[in-house]
């Protein structure tokens, strides 16, 4: 049984001849819509196109784009690199778990926020770095931290 309308996934599903190879494109689609792979969508993908489930259940756990627990509208990644962590990446986490009872790998109860820690991203010179869904920031400290959030709240003019 699906956990979200089918209808939804329903017509992703018909945007796409139904062939194996177009597994992933379903997947990112879905994932796409929901922010995460509901339960018992992977089983009604494997029935259209006929790749067993535990395949695409081994794709929704590779990508780090595809994810089978909810995640938030917006995704807020600190990197934690060494460059980061020398620059106050820990000061960042703490003031996120402040302004948003936000830890590392949680969602917030509204679903506005995800928090993930992550790996240098290649731009040490930036330090720290946050990235929130596409948009990097650069030397963030705990007082743009509190402005650039806000602006990702609901109704904030990066609230898409
Ligand atoms: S350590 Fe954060 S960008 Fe390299």
């Amino acid at each position: 049984m699906i956990a979200v309308e089918p209808q939804r996934i329903q017509s992703i599903l018909e945007a796409y001849p139904p062939e194996k190879r177009f597994a992933l494109a379903i997947l990112q689609d879905i994932q796409h819509e929901f922010n995460y792979l509901p339960e018992g969508s992977l089983e009604v993908v494997s029935a259209r196109i006929g790749t067993p489930v535990a395949q695409l259940f081994a794709l929704a756990t590779f990508y780090k784009a595809l994810s089978l627990v909810p995640k938030g509208r917006h995704i807020i990644k600190v990197c934690d690199g060494t460059a980061c962590h020398m620059c106050g990446s820990s000061s960042l986490l703490v003031a996120i778990k402040q302004l948003l009872a936000l830890e590392p790998g949680g969602r917030t109860d509204d679903g506005q926020f995800s928090l993930e820690c992550v790996n240098c991203v290649g731009s040490c010179a930036l330090a720290p770095v946050m990235i929130i869904d596409d948009a990097y920031y650069a030397k963030v400290n705990t007082e743009k931290l509190a402005l650039i959030l806000d602006a990702y709240r609901p109704g904030g003019e990066h609230d898409e």
